[in-house]
């Protein structure tokens, strides 16, 4: 049984190699009993996250602990953290089930756990099998089951759904929410939000080694409200009846249009028939997670600030120290569009009289 205390807590962590600063001053919890996406683009320093909290690179600065812990302090680490970092590291000619009995003597668990983890991770029909014959996906889950052998708290997994096919994601995605209804601590990183988006309940988004936003993926969600402009023959005769029916979220557009948000297109149907007031148009705009992923990390070379990048409340990353990483020509943040101007940050309410085509007061 796992006594839910496997917290990760990363503390203004910073990794310099030389002139690159690949993390910077990065802070984050991973509470037990969820699963956390660790997100960011390419070489926004996830990886290098993921080595220092397991003891493989050494922090410029800050710590990174599990039950508060740093990794060299944690006795026996394969009982207590399991991680995939590549899924490349066996040797060919041994059979799955004899390099997990390697690894298995190596950490002190008896041999039987060996068929235990290839049961766990699907891999039964090929424990005789040499892993230098594996497929992509049966090494990432011939590494899981690896990591898995000391039966730990805490799982640590960098890219795991690289490789995998359709089915593979599926099976990794319910694995890994049981392992998390345990009571136990899954940390998994990934570059695409909508590849681990049905997996995680936690996210923690970092861009150019900074943290831009850790909480609850719902509240990220709920961030990104829908809208729906509507072409009526009398604009501020259909503000004035949406008001009236409790549809209070109205904004004029600068092209004459209605913006209406928390309203369905046939709830502002509705009321505009009742009032007599002709609907040329209506067209829904969804604002997607995966839109706001990208301008919460689009810009992590050109150091600019982004749009609502710090919020004041909830669990936005405060600026800090925060400093630009590098900077060049070709990774300049395109500017941001009037609509993503507007969008709301977790936890914030609507600001009345903003409208929404870049007309802010
Ligand atoms: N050993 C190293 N020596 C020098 N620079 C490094 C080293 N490891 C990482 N870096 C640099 O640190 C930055 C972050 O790299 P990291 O591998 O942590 O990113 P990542 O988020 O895991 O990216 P990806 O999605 O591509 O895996 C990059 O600029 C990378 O080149
Ligand atoms: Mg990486």
């Amino acid at each position: 049984m796992h006594d839910g205390s496997g917290r990760i807590a990363v503390q203004n962590l910073t990794k310099q190699f030389g002139a690159v600063t690949a993390v910077q001053n990065l802070s984050f919890t991973v509470e037990p009993g969820s699963v956390t996406g660790f997100l960011g683009p390419n070489g926004a320093g996830k990886t290098t996250t993921l080595r220092m909290l397991l003891g493989l690179v050494r922090p410029t600065a800050g710590t990174a602990t599990i039950n508060g812990r740093q990794h060299h302090e944690l006795g026996n680490p394969a009982r207590i953290v399991g991680s995939v970092l590549d899924n490349g590291s066996f040797h060919p000619k041994r059979s799955a089930r004899d390099h997990l009995r390697v690894y298995a003597a190596a950490i002190g668990v008896p041999d039987q756990r060996a068929d235990e983890v290839l049961g766990l991770v699907g891999l039964s029909p090929a424990a005789d099998r040499k892993a230098g014959g594996f497929s992509l996906g049966m090494r990432q889950r011939l590494a899981l089951a690896t990591a898995l052998l000391g039966d730990p708290q805490v799982l640590v997994l960098d890219e795991p759904a690289n490789g995998l096919d359709p089915e593979g994601i599926a099976w990794l995605r319910t694995f890994l929410r049981s392992f998390a209804a345990q009571g136990r601590t899954v940390l998994v990183s990934s570059h695409l939000l909508s590849e681990v988006e049905q997996t995680i309940d936690q996210v923690v988004i970092v861009s150019a080694g900074m943290t831009r936003y850790f909480g609850p993926l719902e509240n990220l969600r709920q961030s990104q409200r829908s809208r729906v402009l509507v072409q009526p023959a009398d604009a501020s005769a259909l503000a004035t009846a949406l008001r009236e029916a409790g549809i209070t979220e109205v904004e004029p557009t600068p092209d004459g249009r209605v913006a209406v948000s928390g309203a369905t297109v046939q709830q502002i149907g509705d009321v505009a028939a009742k009032a007599s007031i002709a609907v040329y148009g209506m067209e829904e705009q969804k604002a997607d997670l995966e839109q706001l992923f990208f301008q919460l990390t689009s810009g992590q070379y050109s150091g600019a600030p982004l749009p609502g990048q710090y919020a004041a409340q909830g669990n936005w990353a405060q600026p800090g120290a925060a400093q630009p990483m590098q900077s060049g020509p070709q990774y300049q943040q395109a500017p941001p569009q009037p609509y993503q101007q507007n969008y709301q940050q977790p936890g914030q309410q609507p600001q009345p009289n903003q409208g929404w085509g870049g007309q802010q007061q």
